[in-house]
């Protein structure tokens, strides 16, 4: 008789299904124990079910609702995520190694794999934030069409569904409040940095298996504390990560499934005047990030570093860094000049391949630095040599299959994927596995 002893802290979420905020939910740290596992002695795999339905709590103690508790519950060894039933195969030699003693938690221990994605792919899960590429959308506010000041079509709800997993833009300090402008508020004004916060903040309260990054632009070169209002009010700074050290380099940054356990899925950086000091969670680029030529007018989007200035080859290999792919045309507009996205080549410039393309772009980097880039920024992220194109660039690097889910989506690929594991009654989530012992009798 073989058993299977499954025993996990995790973090439990529940909220009623109709619920659309979930700052009402409350996290719980669970202790989990059960043996509902079952061992098939011919294919050497087991199958373990749904913990949503099957698994008995045993005991649940309350800890803080904002998830800072949570990390002195969970240790950093968690590596998995389980949202639901799954199957994952023994070792040949299980047996041998275990049978002859009650309890084992030796390292070959097989672990159930994962199958809730995490940024849309399972293989991220266990991955490094920085050693993923995500797509970029430039001046991800400027949605108003007919605006030629306008860098994207799409809101950022439906960039966010779409796939954009960074959001970069420029802030400026007006009359004492930050708001969303592009090179000057009479041009294009698209509203307060607060209530653009507030619809990506729902975001993540609707997406919880979503890390994403935000780049503000201080184009005023105010204090740091102007930005920390609109992130609080927002209801963002729930989310915002914290780096353990100043600055992180390409290898200290924690694996997706971690930062999603954590609730800290928005990494914020901010081009000038950051001061982590004074604000943790406001992350200072250039001593973080590097970028390939900004504003870029030039087609053949040379692979060179241009800031932040002075920075060696050895200090560029070892931070994340973007490649700017958004290419421009100077147009004077009511007295100013202004760069706007070179729309009548975008299907091009956004195609996976050929001249001028983001697919070039990103081989060229690749080739030049030894390693991808982290970002992929591009204006009219919807267009290329086919809906997705971008996406598809990003996926290839990643070395994923792209799920197409592209453009103009007003429901999120990742909420229809999480929606397998909804129960009637309330949704959950759970977020696993600290530790997997086996008993085999
Ligand atoms: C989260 O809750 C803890 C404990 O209640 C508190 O000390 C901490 O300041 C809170 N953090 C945030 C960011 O609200
Ligand atoms: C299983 O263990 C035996 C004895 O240690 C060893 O000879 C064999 O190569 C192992 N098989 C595999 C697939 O590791
Ligand atoms: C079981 O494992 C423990 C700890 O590794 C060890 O002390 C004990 O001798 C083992 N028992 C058998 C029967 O191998
Ligand atoms: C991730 O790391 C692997 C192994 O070093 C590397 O091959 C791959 O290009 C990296 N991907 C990114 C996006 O950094
Ligand atoms: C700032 O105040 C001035 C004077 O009242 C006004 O003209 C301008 O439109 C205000 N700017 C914004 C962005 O509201
Ligand atoms: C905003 O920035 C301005 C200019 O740097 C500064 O005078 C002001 O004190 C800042 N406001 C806050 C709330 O920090
Ligand atoms: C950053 O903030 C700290 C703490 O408020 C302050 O002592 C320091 O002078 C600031 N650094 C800069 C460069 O402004
Ligand atoms: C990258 O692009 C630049 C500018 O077009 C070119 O000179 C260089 O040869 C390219 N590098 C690689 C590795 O393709
Ligand atoms: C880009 O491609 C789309 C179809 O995907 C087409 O409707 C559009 O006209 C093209 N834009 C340009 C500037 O060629
Ligand atoms: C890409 O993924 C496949 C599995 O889908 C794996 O076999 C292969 O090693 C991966 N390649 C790299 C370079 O990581
Ligand atoms: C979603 O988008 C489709 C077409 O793009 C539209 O017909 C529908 O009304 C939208 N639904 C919501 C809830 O916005």
């Amino acid at each position: 008789m073989r058993s299977f002893l499954l025993a996990a802290v995790l973090l439990l979420t529940a909220a009623l299904a109709d619920s659309t905020t979930s700052a009402d939910s409350t996290a719980s740290v669970i202790t989990l124990t059960g043996s509902q596992t079952t061992l098939d002695q011919d294919t050497r795999s087991f199958t373990y079910p749904s913990v949503t339905t099957t698994i008995t709590l045993t005991s649940s103690t309350a800890s803080a609702s904002n998830g800072t508790g949570l990390s002195t519950s969970t240790s950093d060894s968690v590596t998995v995520l389980v949202g639901g039933h799954g199957t994952t195969s023994l070792p040949p030699n299980a047996t041998a190694t275990t049978a002859s003693n009650s309890t084992s938690t030796t390292s070959s221990t097989p672990l159930p794999s994962n199958t809730q994605p995490c940024n849309g792919y399972v293989e991220f899960c266990d991955r490094s934030y920085s050693n993923i590429t995500y797509v970029t959308a430039h001046n991800s506010p400027f949605d108003v069409k007919g605006n030629l000041a306008s860098n994207q079509l799409y809101p950022v709800t439906t960039q966010l569904n779409d796939g954009i997993r960074m959001l970069q833009f420029q802030v400026h300090y007006q009359n004492g409040t930050m708001y969303l402008c592009h090179t000057d508020c009479s041009l294009i004004n698209v509203g307060t940095l607060q209530s653009y916060l507030t619809t990506v903040a729902k975001w993540l309260d609707e997406n919880p298996y979503e890390v994403i990054t935000i780049l503000m632009g201080n184009y005023d070169f105010v204090n740091v504390n102007n930005f920390t209002a609109p992130i609080v009010n927002s209801g963002l700074s729930k989310y915002a990560y914290e780096p353990p050290k100043i600055p992180m380099g390409l290898d200290d940054w924690p694996i997706l499934s971690d930062m999603i356990l954590m609730g800290n899925r928005a990494v914020i950086f901010m081009d000038y005047n950051a001061n982590q000091t004074e604000v943790p969670y406001i992350l200072d680029e250039f001593t973080q990030m590097w970028e390939t030529p900004y504003s870029p007018t030039d087609p053949d989007f040379p692979c060179t570093e241009q800031r932040p200035p002075g920075i060696s080859d050895e200090e560029i290999s070892t931070i994340m860094y973007m490649a700017n792919h958004n290419l421009n045309v100077d147009v004077s507009i009511e007295g100013f000049s202004i760069l706007i996205p070179n729309t009548a080549v975008i299907n091009s410039t956004n195609a996976v391949s050929g001249y001028r393309s983001l697919g070039l772009t990103a081989e060229n980097c690749t080739a030049t630095w030894g390693r991808p880039p982290n970002f992929l920024l591009v204006d009219y992220y919807n267009y290329g040599n086919f809906p997705g194109s971008v996406f598809e660039v990003a996926a290839t690097i990643n070395n994923v299959t792209y799920n197409g889910h592209c453009c103009g989506s007003n429901t999120s690929g990742a909420l229809s994927l999480q929606s397998q594991f909804l129960d009637k009654a309330c949704w959950m989530f759970i977020l696993a596995t600290a530790s997997i012992v086996f008993n085999l009798v």
